[in-house]
């Protein structure tokens, strides 16, 4: 099933119904299915007046509280379409060697510990730290749709996305990850009794109708091809997308469709967030495309870091716009470091701790100097065994509180 709602480098701004399904003062419930009451509160006590702990509308505000992901229990997803669809035929070995277990132990070890020195650094910047629960991710599940296991909850950008004082967990695309939420659940709950909006898309069924079962994988030319047309393994069966398929700019948000982000999941989002904010969708050459930050990572107002290897289609809007687009210099990695999910440009997946300051990779030179020249302090860490499993500083974390205001600056 095809739907054409958007085009590329269109904006969505639809006009959404505002969902006052809990407004500010006092909530309307259903009494004995007819009756309409309104009472002061329901659930658990909340002081409405507080301020929402969870904050934040772009990518560069000075941070206050940030998600870190967590190594622990971690699993190689299974090589189903939706796995094969993001990975080069030469990852495909690994996926099929380990797929239903854990990462190989010792490395999974080695990346533990560099992520909790990434904590400490980021404590010692003043930020405070909140990690996810740890979950058993090998335990295998049943829903009347499909079998899997779990994955992990490393990343908690792929999965949440604050937006003003609401956290969006996103539907997922990947059936390892359709249970992923579990290991947030205590968080949400606490940010919620502190006065946060909490959302959870809609879940996908994640049946076979959602992924193009014969999605041509064998050669990246022709995924080259496909995705220009826009063609991924992800039909538009229902709504899907991971939360780090959209940059948030304050008014501005920009998305990327890919392989693991449908329209119908894009048109939810500018739905859902109503007209204050207008979704740009931007494309980009990249064969593999899953989450925008390792292609476009917007740091600071009018900056991005573009990918040189996946031009954007839509640059000549930001030039306009009189934004600055940096190229990233080529990435440090050596070629015989395990990146099993993603690919080299990790070295661009930075985190913006406020507009000056940077948490980079410690054996990013290029990296460092280029945050150098536009005057913006490095922080250098070290978190290579941690990007084997699929991500940098940016996918690590999800930005909770950022002290900032919504503004447009487009
Ligand atoms: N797909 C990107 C690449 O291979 C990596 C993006 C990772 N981002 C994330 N939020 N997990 O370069």
């Amino acid at each position: 099933m095809k739907r054409a709602l958007l085009t590329y480098g269109s904006v969505i701004q639809l006009q959404a119904r505002q969902n006052v399904i809990a407004s500010r003062s006092k909530l309307v419930v259903a009494v004995q299915g007819t009756r309409k009451q309104h009472v002061d509160t329901v659930g658990p006590k909340v002081d409405r007046q507080k301020k929402s702990p969870v904050c934040s509308y772009n990518e560069w505000d000075p941070l206050d509280e940030v998600i870190v992901g967590r190594p622990d229990n971690a699993c190689v997803p299974s090589l189903t379409p939706e796995v094969k669809a993001i990975s080069s035929p030469q990852q495909w070995e690994f996926f099929r060697k380990f797929g239903g277990q854990f990462f190989p132990q010792e490395h999974l070890k080695k990346a533990v510990s560099q992520i909790e020195e990434m904590c400490n650094v980021l404590r010692h910047e003043g930020v405070t730290v909140r990690r996810p629960d740890i979950v058993d991710w090998s335990k295998a599940y049943e829903t009347p749709d499909f079998k899997s296991k779990g994955m992990y909850a490393a990343m908690p950008r792929d999965i949440l996305i604050v937006i003003g004082e609401e956290i969006i967990e996103a539907p997922m695309a990947w059936r390892s990850r359709f249970f992923e939420y579990r290991a947030y659940r205590s968080l949400m709950k606490e940010y919620f009794q502190a006065g946060a909006k909490w959302t959870t898309a809609p879940k996908p069924l994640m049946s076979d109708e959602l992924y193009d079962q014969n999605y041509p994988v064998e050669s990246v030319e022709h995924r080259y091809k496909l995705s220009s047309e826009g063609r991924y393994v992800t039909t538009e069966f229902e709504p899907c997308f991971d939360a780090a398929d959209f940059m948030r700019c304050g008014k501005d948000i920009f998305a990327q469709q890919s392989q693991v982000t449908n329209l119908f999941g894009i048109e939810w989002m500018a739905r859902h967030l109503g007209p204050d904010y207008k979704i740009h969708l931007l494309q980009f050459k990249d064969p593999n495309a899953m989450h925008i930050d390792g292609t476009f990572n917007v740091v600071g107002p009018g900056l991005v870091i573009v990918n040189p290897a996946r031009p954007c289609l839509q640059s000549e809007m930001f030039k306009k716009a009189g934004w600055k687009l940096v190229e990233a210099p080529k990435p440090m990695v050596p070629d015989d470091h395990p990146l099993w999910m993603t690919s080299k440009w990790l070295s661009m997946n930075v985190l913006m701790l406020d507009e000056q300051r940077v948490m980079v990779c410690k054996h990013e030179t290029p990296t460092i100097k280029m945050f150098e020249s536009l005057g913006i302090k490095a922080i250098p860490v070290d978190i290579r065994f941690a990007n084997s499993i699929g991500g940098g500083f940016h996918c690590w974390t999800t930005d909770v509180r950022r002290r900032g205001v919504l503004e447009s600056y487009f």
